[in-house]
């Protein structure tokens, strides 16, 4: 990389000391680049049926699966501390899994009813919705599986039941996490025939067929059934990143308001990329297994596990997100506000 002219043109030492603004806490935070706050995070939630119901993950320490009533609760506190939005996972009982997922356009499923309650309750907040079909499928995969194929024109249609179902029930932002093609633009389409012109959407844009995904697939029941199945054919291969920016440009052409990328810390290269790219407001998942890294090293007391976890999602900031979406966000936002 070529230095900038404004660097190369900055007196050498000693009339140069970049030690001078680092000498206390008050001239570091007066030129601080960047700051974290609640405001740029976004909160998952995992989904319990029945009532006074809370299950912890043992893979996401801290974190519970929550029924509605609970649920409730924990948002009025997001909300509190000035955390705009929540995402929305159920956790769907074994009864209703289908092959074709059909579930997940059921307008009562548990998803519909902790939307409608918390728009209810805590009008406030913004509510993001998930649509993928892997929270409903006998076989784990956010898509359609016929002969052992992910049908992808198939599962659009499904897709497209599934973000009407959420948008009526008051959903905010809509969140397509599947990486079918063409999906984007049938959604926007479908929500704008339907008087949802409002809904947001947030498209998982650059989503890669990660590892790292493993204690959310725990925490809502997936793992099991996807088995030793992957999700290669639709989630993208961790070695390419010009092809991120392919798929992020057909997701801005076809409607995205906001796009992502995931995961985040091993993809802050495409972060970067994409906002330099675009410019348009680009969201990063801060997922389930980058969370859980931190919090196991720092049960063992090998690393300062608030140090780290804020660390790293100043690195988000740096790389160019304008939003968080991290299981931390209640944690720290709270940090935050006991600080001041
Ligand atoms: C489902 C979905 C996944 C995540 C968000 N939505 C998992 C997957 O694609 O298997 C992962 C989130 C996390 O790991 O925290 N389509």
């Amino acid at each position: 990389m070529s230095m900038p002219r404004h660097l190369a043109s900055q007196p050498p030492f000693p009339r140069t000391r970049l030690r001078r603004l680092r000498q206390a806490g008050w001239a570091r935070s007066l030129v601080a680049e960047h700051a974290l706050r609640p405001a740029d995070l976004v909160q998952p939630f995992f989904v319990l049926e029945g009532h006074g119901r809370r299950e912890p993950v043992p893979s996401l320490p801290g974190v519970e699966r929550l029924s509605i009533d609970l649920l409730l609760l924990q948002v009025e506190r997001c909300a509190r501390l000035g955390i705009p939005m929540v995402a929305l996972f159920p956790c769907t009982p074994a009864e209703r899994k289908t092959v074709d997922g059909r579930e997940a356009w059921n307008p009562d499923n548990l998803l519909c009813r902790a939307i409608r309650a918390i728009k209810k309750a805590v009008p406030e907040i913004g509510v993001m919705g998930d649509v993928a079909l892997d929270p409903y499928t006998t076989t784990g995969q956010d898509g359609i599986v016929a002969d052992g194929v992910i049908l992808n024109d198939e599962t659009i249609e499904a897709l497209v039941r599934q973000a009407l179902c959420q948008a009526a029930a008051g959903c905010d932002v809509i969140a397509p996490s599947d990486m079918m093609d063409g999906r984007v633009g049938a959604i926007r389409k479908a929500l704008d025939e339907a008087g949802h012109a409002q809904a947001i959407i947030m498209a998982y844009a650059a989503k890669y067929a990660s590892a790292f995904y493993g204690p959310f697939r725990d925490a809502i029941g997936s793992a099991s059934a996807l088995g030793k199945a992957d999700k290669k054919t639709y989630q993208m291969d961790p070695a390419n990143v010009r092809e991120a920016l392919r798929e992020v440009a057909l997701d801005i052409a076809e409607g995205a308001d906001i796009v992502m990328v995931k995961p985040g810390l091993p993809y802050l290269d495409v972060v970067a990329r994409v906002k330099e790219a675009f410019g348009v407001p680009t969201f990063a998942y801060h997922v389930s297994g980058e969370y859980a890294m931190v919090k196991a090293a720092a049960e063992r007391g090998w690393l300062d596990g608030a140090r780290c976890m804020e660390e790293c999602l100043l690195a988000f900031k740096r790389a160019g997100a304008d939003g968080i979406l991290t299981y931390a966000a209640l944690e720290v936002a709270e940090r935050l506000a006991r600080q001041g």
